[in-house]
């Protein structure tokens, strides 16, 4: 079973070995390796059950540690990389031959994010390798935002997760890749979109899911929790509830459904504070003796956004 703490000099022992660790950062925690080492990667791969084809995300401390992976930043990237990093942001850049096509599933491109968490800052300043890291849940289920939800899901396959505390921003970062230097968002996340807009102005944005996605964050099922998940407009009416229906609502509970069944994202309609509690909510609703959940989408503005996303993504499409 793997060990929970706070030592960065016992996950950075682990990591020289090769081996795979838990590690904080302000979005959810990752299942880390070393990016530059095939057979550390391949263990990612293993203990989270990913299909090979849907690339890692490399963290990094410094954007001059950025690009000993990556060629060249186009101008909109590298106005966001300073701006925003160390923050909620992976930016998609043109791979040195440096990085194991196992890393990026054999792209030409490689995301790369600086994660803003002390603990982890400091365990990478102290590594001469970045970390691959995706989210540190099986692969398609809900991501982890505490220590204790690594540990529970893949505690008997990894032998440490650095516990940095609940995560502060509860959504994976927002993904944006760049062509022919137009930036395009392909995963919607912890950083807004009005935040996004007002530094490097307007944005296509591809988040939908395709046969063939660029970002397998994309998937049309994907974050699902094992429970039915029925998405609501906010004008919407659950129907057909019963003593075992349960809900997840934005700041107002649902009339008719028991409520000790129901959880409150952000009592005060904050969409922030909503996207901290999205994940730990879904996870303590899945093990709840429900047989179905309600969930009522959030305004469409700042993080409800991404939120929105996640719930359309772990939801099934009717009744
Ligand atoms: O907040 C986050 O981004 C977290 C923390 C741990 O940093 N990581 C995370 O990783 O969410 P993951 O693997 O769960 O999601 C990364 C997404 C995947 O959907 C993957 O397909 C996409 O990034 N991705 C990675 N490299 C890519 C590339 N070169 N081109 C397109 N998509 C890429
Ligand atoms: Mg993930």
């Amino acid at each position: 079973m793997a060990h929970i703490g706070t030592d960065i000099s016992a996950a950075k022992a682990f990591l020289e070995a090769g081996d795979v660790v838990g590690m904080p950062t302000e979005t959810v925690y990752g299942l880390a390796g070393n990016a530059l080492n095939p057979d550390a990667v391949l263990r990612i791969f293993s203990v989270k059950n990913r299909p090979a084809f849907d690339p890692l995300i490399v963290h990094t401390d410094s954007l001059e540690k950025v690009f000993r992976y990556v060629t060249h930043l186009p101008e909109p990237a590298r106005k966001l990389a300073e701006s925003v990093w160390p923050g909620p942001l992976t930016l998609l850049l043109p791979k040195r031959d440096l990085v194991p096509d196992l890393t990026t599933s054999g792209l030409d491109t490689v995301a790369v994010r600086i994660p803003n968490h002390p603990l982890t800052l400091a365990l990478l300043r102290s590594l001469d390798f970045p970390l691959a890291a995706p989210s540190a849940n099986p692969f398609g289920y809900i991501s982890p935002t505490t220590a204790q939800h690594v540990a529970d899901q893949l505690g008997d396959q990894i032998p440490y997760v650095l516990d940095g505390g609940p995560c502060g921003i509860g959504l994976e970062s927002t993904i944006i890749g760049f062509e022919n230097e137009q930036p395009t968002v392909y995963r919607l996340g912890g950083m807004a979109l009005e935040q996004l807009t007002a530094l490097i102005g307007p944005l296509t944005v591809r988040d939908h899911s395709t046969s063939n996605p660029k970002a397998p964050g994309m998937l049309s099922s994907h974050y699902a929790p094992r429970k039915p998940v029925y998405l609501l407009d906010p004008h919407e009416q659950p129907t057909g509830m019963d003593e075992q229906t349960g809900a997840l609502v934005f700041s107002e509970p649902f009339l008719g459904i028991p409520i000790q069944n129901q959880l409150v994202l952000s009592p005060s309609g904050n969409v922030i504070e909503a996207a901290k509690n999205l994940f730990a909510y879904l996870r303590q609703l899945d093990q709840m003796t429900l047989t179905r959940i309600y969930a009522k989408r959030l305004p469409n503005e700042g993080l409800g956004r991404a939120v929105n996303d996640r719930l359309k993504r772990a939801s099934v499409t009717t009744p």
